[in-house]
Order: structure tokens, then C-alpha cells, then sequence
């Protein structure tokens, strides 16, 4: 095996311990850069997981980190900022991926695995989307300086303790009879937190993937209305789902952006102007075969499982892991 020592930022949350338990078990030696390791006492559980804590922003911490590992895979992300002026998603993706390139030219890693989003682009509307896909440009572009870069782009991500599913789950709880939902008519592809972690595993095997921007997609294509109404139906919720007029849908923007935690904002309705679907699935060329969301939703989108739902609500995503299970 080319690599043994895996960095990961950002491993603390949904992806990142879902990743974290695979790649341990595929015997590499994980190292985590953890703001408050303290939330996430369990990840230091996993054999061949290490946990350090710190601050990826902060350079000489970050160099520390990056002085240790062979690789660097970024996961930090965040679906919404304080202020609606872009300012935060531009310091979590475009600052970050700067102080990256810069940490680990310093410090001798020249493989980086890059988490960036479907539609992400420097074109795109969104301040998520934008800032995204200038955070992927930068480091395909600091492969002059001898960076080998790869990134993935994936539709919405599903598995035990997503937040998506698993937030309309505790929303439609609290919704008895209907549920107004904005931009019902958005389609998604949503794909399996395993196949999106085999992904990862796979460009760490083939040096190929170098330089290579994946996308990945479940096998089937749903709007947002379809997938509030699977949720419902998957927990024996009688709701009605009820798509809003774009008016309404930019207001429910505007009030749920007020609230704490941000459960809708003018940012995510940005983002859902623009279907998260694959023109071409590249799942297939990893010869990885996509879960579809009825193969895995089940087994913890139920009503057993209220903590998830609660968490993901409170967007206080739990821990993930399960000792042989990639979900
Ligand atoms: N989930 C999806 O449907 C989806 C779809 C497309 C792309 N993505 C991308 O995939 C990546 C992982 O997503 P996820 O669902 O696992 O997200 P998540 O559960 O919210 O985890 C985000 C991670 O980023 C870290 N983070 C956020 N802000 C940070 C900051 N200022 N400094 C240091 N760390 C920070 C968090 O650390 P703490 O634990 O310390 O907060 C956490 O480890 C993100 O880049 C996301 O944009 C996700």
C-alpha cells in the first residue's frame, strides 16, 4: 500500500466517521484534526483512528498535522454562515483550501482528496456552491506546484445519521398534517454515505484519479417533494406535503434563516435552484455500484431511531460508526 498514514479535517462529522471507520478497517492509520474531540468521544475508539486536537485554520497547527500524515483529505464543510454575505462559506472553503495548499507544500504531502459538491462552481448562485467550487479550482490549480489533487462531487449524501433524511424526519414530527415545503420540484440524486466513502478508498488505490473531479450519484432521481413524502411514508406519518410557490419558498427562506441553527436559509434556497443530478455518474467508473436509498434507509430511518432525528435537527451530527458496518 502506497499510503499509510490518512489526515483527515473534518472527520468529526456525518461523512468524516463514516470515512474514518472505513479506511481503518482497510487498515490505514487514520489521524484526526478535531476543534473539541470532546464531542466525539467515541471516534477515539476505533482501532488505528487517532485523534489530535486543533485548529485547521491556525497554520502552525495545521502544519503540525500535516507533518504527521501522507495524505490529506478535507471534509470541512458547512450548509450555512452567519450573515447571508458569503463571507463564511469563503473563509470554511476558499481560506481552508489556501491554508491547505500552502501546509502541505511546507510540509511535503502532495496527495490531497478534496470534498466539494455537485454543482459547485465559481459561477454558481449559491455562496455554498460558489465558494465550493472555487475551493476545488484552487487546488486542482496548486498541482503546479506539484500537488496531486483529487475531488468529489456529490449529490445529497444519505446513510445512518444523515441530516437530511434524518432532519425531515424531526421536522415532519413536529408538522402534524401538513408540511409546506420550498422548492419541492428541486431533483436530487441522492447517494450512499458508503459508495461516496469506497470512492474516497479507491483514489487512494489508483493513481490515476489524480487530477480527476468525480461526481457521484445514487441510481435514481427524486424532486424534494418525493423525498419529504418517503421520509413521511417510511415513518407511517400522515402528512400532506404541500410544494410552495417560489414567493412563498424565498419567505420561508427569509423566517427559517432568522431562526437558530439556520434550518432553511436564502443561501439553501440558492442552492436548490440548480437540480443536484448527474449528467454522468462516475460511481460506475470506480466500478462502485450505487446503494439506492430503499436498500439502505431502512435500517435507520424509523421511528426507533428519534435521537438521530433529534440531532440532526439540532444539527449536532452523532456518532456514527458501527464496528463492521460501513452505515
Ligand atoms: N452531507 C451531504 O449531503 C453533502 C453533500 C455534498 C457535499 N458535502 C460535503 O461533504 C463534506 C462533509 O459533509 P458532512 O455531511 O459530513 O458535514 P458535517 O456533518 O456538517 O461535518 C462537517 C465537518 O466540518 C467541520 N467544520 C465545519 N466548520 C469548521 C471550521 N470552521 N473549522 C474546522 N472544522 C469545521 C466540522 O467539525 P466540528 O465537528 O468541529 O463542527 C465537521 O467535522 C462537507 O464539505 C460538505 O460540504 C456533503
Amino acid at each position: 500500500m502506497k499510503y499509510k498514514t490518512i489526515g483527515i479535517l473534518g472527520g468529526s462529522g456525518f461523512v468524516g466517521q463514516h470515512l474514518s471507520a472505513l479506511l481503518a478497517e482497510n487498515s490505514y492509520q487514520v489521524h484526526i484534526l478535531v476543534r473539541q474531540p470532546r464531542r466525539y468521544p467515541e471516534l477515539a475508539l476505533i482501532p488505528n483512528v487517532h485523534i489530535s486536537k486543533g485548529n485547521c485554520f491556525d497554520m502552525p497547527e495545521l502544519e503540525a498535522f500535516c507533518a504527521e500524515v501522507d495524505v490529506l483529505i478535507n471534509l470541512v464543510g458547512i450548509l450555512n454562515e452567519k450573515r447571508d454575505n458569503g463571507q463564511g462559506f469563503d473563509r470554511a472553503h476558499v481560506e481552508l483550501a489556501h491554508r491547505i495548499a500552502q501546509a502541505c507544500e511546507k510540509t511535503g504531502v502532495r496527495r490531497i482528496l478534496q470534498m466539494s459538491a455537485l454543482n459547485a462552481s465559481k459561477d454558481a448562485h449559491s455562496y455554498y456552491l460558489r465558494s465550493k467550487g472555487e475551493a476545488e479550482d484552487w487546488l486542482h490549480h496548486e498541482a503546479r506546484n506539484g500537488l496531486e489533487v483529487t475531488s468529489f462531487r456529490p449529490s445529497v449524501i444519505f446513510g445512518h445519521n444523515d441530516s437530511f433524511f434524518n432532519r425531515f424526519a424531526g421536522l415532519l414530527k413536529l408538522m402534524p398534517g401538513f408540511f409546506p415545503l420550498a422548492c419541492a420540484q428541486s431533483r436530487f440524486a441522492p447517494v450512499y454515505v458508503g459508495d461516496v466513502c469506497q470512492a474516497f478508498v479507491y483514489a487512494l488505490q489508483n493513481s490515476h484519479s489524480i487530477d480527476k473531479r468525480y461526481s457521484l450519484c445514487g441510481p435514481e432521481v427524486y424532486t424534494l417533494k418525493q423525498l419529504v413524502e418517503y421520509t413521511a411514508r417510511s415513518l407511517a406519518l400522515k402528512r400532506k406535503v404541500i410544494g410552495l410557490p417560489d414567493f412563498l419558498s424565498r419567505l420561508q427562506a427569509r423566517m427559517l434563516g432568522l431562526l437558530p441553527g439556520k434550518p432553511f436559509s436564502m443561501d439553501n434556497y440558492r442552492s436548490l435552484q440548480t437540480d443536484s443530478v448527474c449528467s454522468e455518474n462516475d460511481l460506475a467508473l470506480l466500478g462502485i455500484k450505487a446503494h439506492s436509498i430503499d436498500a439502505v434507509t431502512p435500517g435507520y430511518l424509523s421511528n426507533d431511531n428519534r435521537k438521530a432525528h433529534l440531532d440532526a435537527y439540532r444539527k449536532q451530527p452523532p456518532f456514527a460508526y458501527k464496528k463492521k458496518t460501513n452505515d
